[in-house]
């Protein structure tokens, strides 16, 4: 199949451009960046592509026609908050050039990345623990509306158009890879600063608990729901989960791998609030039920297998920043 990424340089292209070309797939890789060394493994071709470039967007759908768009372009919840003006460009108005460009161009089928981020607790109360798809959404970053507003369009463009619309709802994704901007990034930093500096401050309190997941899961759902029978799909959204630890026990599956390691909880009040409006947990009922989604990677299992991928990624010196 042609398959067209958006936002391809981030952390989940990192991992979904390669699962896709061992899958026989043609790729085309697009990002405001050029292709980072980071991914230079990932084969596949790689354009320029500005998604608030209305004009652009439509130029790169009709030449390449694509049958099948992984819509990833987007700032992330901690980058929004610090800039609100750009997370609306490229979140809101990035996913409707998207979808019209993918109207025009008659592309069969649309994978959108939602996330956690659309929950926030609603004025009657906390939100349920585990969270279920069809709660009312009250996100409380511009990130969160922003994929609200996202899901909607897919829903809208799914009926009125119907391009075939999908998307899940990830929790937090950790990877060998540099995550940008998000607020459930200490997770992935617990490995790394474990690894290079042997301790790690984290901007979380110690029992901060959300929903995470190790991103070859993450790929894999990607790659399950895009290929999915459509009759079998009884939404056009799915919450997915694998794993929800405290802080701490992360800290403490870490140790498995570097005994050593120190950890220290320092919250960042704008990213803590952001993490504490997230649910703890999420019920992923209909991704099981209606497409066989089922994580493969508990805490520890993930711990075992990045350990040694974060190792290789420093030794290839990853630039770092957080
Ligand atoms: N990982 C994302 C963030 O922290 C949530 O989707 O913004």
């Amino acid at each position: 199949m042609k398959i067209l990424i958006t936002g391809a340089g981030g952390q989940i292209g990192h991992d979904l451009i390669g699962a896709l070309v061992a899958a026989g797939h043609h790729v085309v890789s697009t990002d405001l960046a050029p292709r980072p060394p980071s991914h230079a493994h990932a084969g596949g071709d790689w354009q320029r592509l500005d998604v608030t470039d209305a004009a652009a967007v439509q130029h790169m759908f009709t030449d390449e026609r694509p049958e099948l768009v992984y819509h990833l372009a987007a700032i992330l919840s901690a980058s929004g908050e610090a800039n609100p003006r750009l997370a609306y460009d490229v979140n809101q108005t990035g996913t409707w050039n998207v979808l019209e460009a993918a109207r025009r161009a008659k592309v069969k089928r649309l994978m959108f990345t939602s996330s956690i981020a659309v929950f926030g607790p609603p004025p009657s109360g906390p939100l349920p623990d585990p969270c279920p798809d069809d709660v009312a959404l009250h996100p409380g970053t511009m990130y969160g509306a922003t994929k609200v507003s996202g899901e909607l369009l897919c829903s809208y463009y799914r009926k009125r158009y119907d391009i075939d619309c999908r998307g899940v709802r990830f929790p937090g994704l950790i990877s060998a890879a540099m995550p940008g901007g998000g607020s459930s990034d200490y997770a992935l930093f617990m490995y790394v600063d474990a690894v290079r500096k042997g301790s790690y401050e984290a901007f979380a309190r110690a029992d901060t608990r959300i929903p995470l997941m190790y991103m070859p899961d993450g790929v894999r759902a990607l790659l399950e729901l895009a290929f999915a029978e459509r009759e079998k799909l009884s939404r056009t959204i799915y919450n997915i989960a694998a794993f929800s630890p405290r802080a701490d026990e992360i800290a403490t599956s870490v140790r498995r791998a570097i005994p050593d390691a120190q950890f220290t909880y320092v919250p960042d009040p704008v990213r803590q609030g952001i993490l504490d409006s997230w649910p703890k947990a999420i019920d992923d009922a209909a991704a099981r039920r209606d497409w066989s989604w089922k994580p493969s990677y508990t805490l520890d299992a993930m711990t075992d297998d990045l350990v040694p991928r974060v190792r290789r990624m420093l030794d290839l010196g990853a630039v770092l920043s957080h």
